[in-house]
């Protein structure tokens, strides 16, 4: 099909299931077991009903925001997805350039098949980058990144905690993994027979923990986030330890099968959050299953600062290149400015829970 008949991402991803190599599509596509928390990601913004308002002048709509203190176009970000060539030959920065044209920010995988500086040098002037981070057990090598990072201006580093080992993903273990050409950092010989995610993922320190936080803390100026965080406990923790912010998230299905989606826990963490007189204390992100305007729309409803997408736009990259992530990104917009109007807001500031209705949320 030809890009001007995709009008949204699940469009996105039927033309990739397509055309791409098996391999690929299976490593983008696969998630951990049963794939049931891939399928609740998704499904849980289809229990969120709007509560939308009436004759509100809606004829300006800005959906302009600010995230770490940094002023951004649109609310959401482009999450961290690894290994981009086996999707484009051009791989992240076909992500980047994209990014770059619509003012969203991206995160950089520590795992990105472009080196980290090949993907800072396709970002242009004051483009925001952040650096997503799985933590070597070697932790030079980690300072080392860390402290790239930071030089070349990246603006944040979420620090990935839900994955002290990668998942088992069937799908991508059954294909056979070939490697386009990562940098990967282990050194050791990857023993592809697994899929690529455990080929690629073994250098990865399982002994991190609450206690390696004010390490980090003390070799970087930067904002720091865990992403992965999946209970309002761990929440307040990251609040007590100091850190930026959080992503609520489950690694796209792809970690603990039977984990719940983010924003069914943004639910659950807001009204703590409020209770304790701690929300502006921390920044909430979430992402999962993320596909519609109006998905960013609910989670902003609910509290959330931002909102990450990785699979549609890897599908988008992997069908059209540049081309296809530029129209994904133009189709979101298009998606969030109607459903503003629709909802009876003009602002991202105007977003708040009672415009939706979560009575069905929990208890599907
Ligand atoms: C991921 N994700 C991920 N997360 C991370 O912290 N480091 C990584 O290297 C990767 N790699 C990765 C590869 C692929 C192919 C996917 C699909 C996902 C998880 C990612 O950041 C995010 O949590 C999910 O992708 C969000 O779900 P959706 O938008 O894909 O449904």
């Amino acid at each position: 099909p030809m890009l001007e008949q995709c009008y949204n991402m699940l469009d996105f991803e039927a033309v990739a299931k397509k055309t791409m190599k098996k391999g690929a599509w299976g490593y983008y596509s696969s998630a951990a077991d049963d794939e049931i928390t891939l399928r609740e990601n998704h499904e849980a913004f289809h229990r969120i009903w709007f509560r939308p308002r009436i004759l509100v002048d809606v004829e300006e709509v800005d959906f302009s925001t600010t995230m770490l203190g940094t002023k951004v176009d649109v609310p959401f970000y482009v999450t961290a997805t690894a290994l981009g060539k086996l999707g484009h030959p051009e791989g992240e920065v076909c992500l980047t350039r994209a990014a770059k044209k619509h003012n969203v920010v991206q995160m950089i995988p520590t795992l990105a098949s472009c080196s980290f500086d090949e993907i800072m040098d396709a970002a242009e002037g004051d483009q925001v980058q952040w650096m997503q981070l799985y933590v070597n057990r070697d932790r030079a090598i980690t300072k080392r990144i860390i402290e790239h990072a930071e030089k070349r201006c990246c603006k944040a580093l979420f620090i990935t905690v839900d994955a002290p080992q990668l998942g088992r993903r069937e799908k991508d273990m059954r294909s056979k993994f070939t490697d386009p050409g990562t940098n990967v950092q282990s050194g050791q010989q990857t023993d592809n027979s697994q899929g690529a995610a455990r080929a690629i993922s073994s250098f990865i320190d399982p002994a991190l923990s609450w206690k390696d936080i004010p390490w980090f803390q003390s070799v970087t100026k930067m904002p720091i986030l865990l992403k992965g965080v999946q209970r309002v406990e761990d929440v307040l923790k990251a609040i007590e330890v100091g850190v930026q912010g959080v992503v609520l998230s489950n690694h796209g299905g792809r970690q603990l099968e039977f984990a719940r989606s983010g924003i069914e826990i943004l639910a659950e963490t807001m009204p703590v959050l409020r209770e304790l007189g701690l929300e502006n204390k921390i920044e909430i992100y979430i992402d999962g299953g993320v596909r519609r305007g109006t998905d960013i729309l609910k989670a902003l409803c609910l509290g959330a600062k931002g909102v990450g997408i990785g699979r549609p736009f890897l599908y988008a990259m992997s069908a059209y290149g540049f081309e296809g992530v530029d129209r994904a990104m133009a189709l979101l917009k298009d998606e969030m400015e109607m459903n503003m109007r629709l909802i009876g807001c003009t602002s991202v500031d105007q977003l708040n829970p009672s415009l939706v209705d979560v009575r069905n949320l929990g208890s599907h």
